[in-house]
Parts: structure tokens; C-alpha cells; sequence
């Protein structure tokens, strides 16, 4: 009776420690490099949408992920405006957006880049703060877009980079009906929702563009 007691407690033992130390191990492990790999080569651009909404715990990752991008002396020139009303699409993208299906995303991500930056006087005096042009910040801008894809890609979304910046025509009605400040530079717009059709990614690997040591 006593053996089969001392057994039990130790069977629940293991359980219950057991399995709270394998908890912690998978709340610590890194993703492997075969998950990375199949996230990138998975992701592509999508183009039309169903009419399934985003939770906001995804969006908010989605924007975790885009501001984790590397950035030029870390200064993080991104800012993100989240549309999802609808009503006023017409009006932000009235340029000459190559994207017909904006209407079908449940939501769009205008990712936006301020081209100044505002330093802090490196003494502790009262002094204005100078202002730098940050001539790195279409570089953050890409690593960002392409970070935020990535997990869209991983939540089984479709997105699609739309270019806003360079183009006047895209930029200027943008700037206008989401009041940028003067700075600011809406730099490429991401439509997001689940996917109606089924894209596929494409292969890109091409050995001949790879040179060893010299071209
Ligand atoms: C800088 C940049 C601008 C883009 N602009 C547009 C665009 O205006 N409209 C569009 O439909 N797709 C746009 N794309 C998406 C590309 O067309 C797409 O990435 C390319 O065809 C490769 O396909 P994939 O994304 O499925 O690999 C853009 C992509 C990048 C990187």
C-alpha cells in the first residue's frame, strides 16, 4: 500500500514538474534556422483578400515585428497609420496606386518614415534639440516593410509592398488626407487580409548571381 503511494506521488511528481520545465524550455527556444528559412521562402505577395477581419493582437505584432528592423545608428525614423475604415479609402489613395483590390483588405498599413531627426544638445543646457537629415532612412524603411511581411506570411495573411514613395502622384494625396507632418515620408503601403486566391511563393535562387572572391 505504502509503495503504491510513494509511486503515485512520484508519477504526479513528474508530471507536474515535468511538465512545467518542458514549458519553460519551449517558451525559450529560438526558432530554428528551418522554420526562419521556410518563412522567408514562403512569403509572397497577395493581391486580393476574403472578408476575415485581424485580430488586434496580430496587428500589434505585426507592428512589434516591423519596429524590431535593424536601423542606421538605431534611429528608428518609422512611424505606422492602421486604416480599416473603409469610407475613407478613396480619399488617402486617390493616387495612382497599382492595387485595385485595397477595398478587400481588412486592413492597410501605411509605413512611414520621418527623414529628420531631432537630437537632443549633447550638453545639459536648455539649447533647441539640432535637427539632422537622416540620409539612411530608406534602408530602416525596407528592413521594416520586409520584417513585417515576414510574420504577416507566418500568421497565413497576404500582403503586398505597394510602393508610395518616390511617386508624387502616390505620395501627395496620402500625405494630405492622413495630415503627415512636413518631414514625414509615406514611404510604401501594405494592404493585409487572408487570401481569397491561392498565391504561390516564387523560386528566386540563381547560383549565377553569386561570385566567390571576386566577380
Ligand atoms: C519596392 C517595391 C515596390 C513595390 N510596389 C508594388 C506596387 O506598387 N504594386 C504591386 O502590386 N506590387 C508592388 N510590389 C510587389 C512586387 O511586385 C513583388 O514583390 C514582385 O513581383 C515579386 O513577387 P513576390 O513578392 O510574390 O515575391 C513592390 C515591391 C517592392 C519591393
Amino acid at each position: 500500500m505504502m509503495k503504491r503511494i510513494v509511486l503515485s506521488a512520484l508519477l504526479m511528481g513528474t508530471l507536474l514538474f515535468g511538465g512545467c520545465r518542458c514549458d519553460k524550455q519551449q517558451e525559450a527556444a529560438a526558432p530554428t534556422y528551418e522554420t526562419v528559412l521556410a518563412n522567408i521562402l514562403q512569403r509572397k505577395s497577395v493581391r486580393s483578400y476574403t472578408s476575415d477581419t485581424i485580430p488586434s493582437e496580430v496587428m500589434e505584432n505585426l507592428l512589434r515585428a516591423a519596429m524590431a528592423a535593424p536601423s542606421g545608428r538605431d534611429w528608428r525614423p518609422w512611424s505606422f497609420v492602421v486604416i480599416t475604415d473603409k469610407s475613407r479609402l478613396g480619399e488617402i489613395f486617390e493616387g495612382n496606386f497599382n492595387m485595385p483590390k485595397f477595398e478587400q483588405a481588412a486592413a492597410i498599413v501605411v509605413i512611414c518614415a520621418d527623414t529628420v531627426v531631432a537630437l537632443p544638445p549633447s550638453d545639459n543646457s536648455d539649447m533647441e534639440p539640432t535637427v539632422q537629415v537622416n540620409h539612411l532612412w530608406r534602408d530602416d524603411m525596407g528592413a521594416v516593410t520586409e520584417n513585417l511581411l515576414l510574420l504577416a506570411e507566418a500568421y497565413g495573411l497576404g500582403a503586398c509592398w505597394t510602393a508610395c514613395y518616390p511617386y508624387a502622384d502616390r505620395m501627395e494625396p496620402v500625405k494630405r488626407a492622413l495630415a503627415l507632418p512636413s518631414t514625414v515620408v509615406p514611404y510604401c503601403v501594405v494592404p493585409l487580409g487572408y487570401p481569397a486566391g491561392n498565391e504561390q511563393p516564387k523560386d528566386k535562387w540563381d547560383p549565377s548571381r553569386v561570385h566567390y572572391n571576386l566577380w
